[in-house]
């Protein structure tokens, strides 16, 4: 079995999809790994640490030939075009809005799994991307709230006089969130949070932070049965716009994490909310990528928006690349090994199981996922061998 990991070449990718530690094991399990020269850099992986791992150092080329592909975003058509028919790729393939890439890995013949949609189940927690990049995520959004903002977070009583405590609230905690409000916390700043799900609240107050919503019929049915939230009416929009903006007034740093699978993040600040903050103010909106939460957040800029910094750094994980990487290659090599035969040291896919099935996008040239099929495309079929030849069986 080939193994091809590639350097990342769109938006200024920082991460890469494997770690000395997973050639290992990827070795151990019969892969023949292949890391593209340079593939570690930006997360300070060498090419040398990759070879005493086991693995052979080569160029893009080598994509070509490979049964596995291992990738940190989703792959583009010229990638697509060194891929061979039938090769699995494994990445973040953020598919909503990106139809068309999808169609085209389908086209490309690949069997492309979206790592994004593991079931949160415990057995695959290790392989839980989301959580694993959203915790650093999480954790580098107060680093870079610390570093715009020009006071202290902690309290700190001097000869000279006392600095009072910074107040962060942070909205949104799930897993970014609950880490925004742990780092704040260990930070010394005075912390409360908000959220639309009511298992949220224990947890925030766990951690020592404040918890601050709507509590009424609505919120107490928020969370779907994976633990996501759900879209919000337009009237309890209202009512938590109400609550939280006397609150963000008073607040130095305003940390947004809210997200919901497969739509637009919610607008949880109005213009009229930052105007409303003090003079250096700092606001981070983790959810920029998919829409924002804040009005005037810009991707990929810090943007002065009346007394507010809005800090809008695209790929937060990517900015504590070291630690992503390392996470990220673990949650591929702990799904990829699930696709393997460990005695016949060969791929077997069977895209009725169930992690396979809920990630699966494309299979045998046809968009396969029932999130993005066109026409009926059910995923039920006897396990097929992809290695070799071009897969066989019904899908
Ligand atoms: P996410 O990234 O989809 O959303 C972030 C947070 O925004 C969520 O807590 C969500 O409730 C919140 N949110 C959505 N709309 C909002 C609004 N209008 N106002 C305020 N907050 C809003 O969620 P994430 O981080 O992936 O976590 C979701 C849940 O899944 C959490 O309870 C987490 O603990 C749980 N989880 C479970 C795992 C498992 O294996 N069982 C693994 C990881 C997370």
């Amino acid at each position: 079995m080939k193994l091809f990991v590639p350097r990342e070449r769109e938006g200024g990718e920082t991460r890469v999809a494997a770690s000395p530690d997973t050639v290992k094991k990827l070795a151990g399990l019969g892969f023949a790994v292949t890391v593209e020269n340079g593939a570690g850099e930006g997360s300070r992986i060498t090419d040398d640490a990759f070879e005493a791992a086991g693995a052979t150092i080569g160029s893009a080329e080598d994509a070509k030939d490979a049964d596995v592909v291992l990738k940190v975003r989703r792959p583009n058509g010229e990638d697509l075009s060194t891929y061979r028919k039938g090769a699995v790729v494994i990445a973040t393939m953020d598919p909503y809005g990106h139809e068309d890439a999808v169609e085209a890995m389908a086209k490309a013949g690949v069997t492309a799994f979206a790592m994004e949609f593991m079931p949160r189940i415990t057995r695959a927690q290790v392989m839980d991307v989301l959580s694993s990049q959203a915790n650093l995520a999480g954790y580098q959004a107060v680093l870079d709230a610390a570093f715009e903002f020009d006071r202290a977070f902690p309290m700190m009583m001097t000869a000279a006089g006392t600095v009072p405590a910074a107040r962060v609230f942070v909205m949104g905690a799930g897993v970014a969130g609950l880490q925004a409000i742990a780092t704040a916390r260990r930070l010394g700043a005075v912390v409360t949070a908000t959220d639309v799900r009511p298992a949220a609240k224990e947890q925030v107050e766990s951690l020592g932070a404040k918890f601050i919503a709507i509590e009424d019929e609505e919120f107490k049915a928020a969370e779907t049965a994976g633990g996501y939230a759900k879209q919000m009416s337009a009237e309890y929009q209202a009512k938590q716009a109400e609550l939280t903006a006397s609150h963000i007034a008073k607040q130095d740093v305003v940390i947004t994490t809210a997200l919901i699978p497969g739509r637009p993040a919610p607008k949880l600040i109005s213009r009229e909310m930052v105007e409303s903050m003090k003079p250096g103010s700092v606001i981070v909106d983790l959810a920029v990528e998919r829409g924002g939460n804040v009005e005037g957040a810009v991707p990929g800029e810090v943007a002065q928006v009346g007394p507010a910094k809005i800090v809008g750094h695209l790929n937060m994980a990517g900015r504590i690349a070291a630690s992503a990487s390392l996470l990220y290659a673990r949650n591929l090599s702990a799904f990829l090994e699930t696709l393997v035969d460990k005695e016949a040291k060969a791929l077997k896919l069977d895209l009725s199981e169930e992690l396979q099935k809920a990630t699966v996008l494309s299979h045998e040239g046809r968009v396969v996922h029932p999130a993005f099929a066109k026409e009926e495309a059910p995923v039920e079929a006897a396990p097929t061998d992809t290695v070799g030849d071009a897969p066989k069986g019904e899908v």
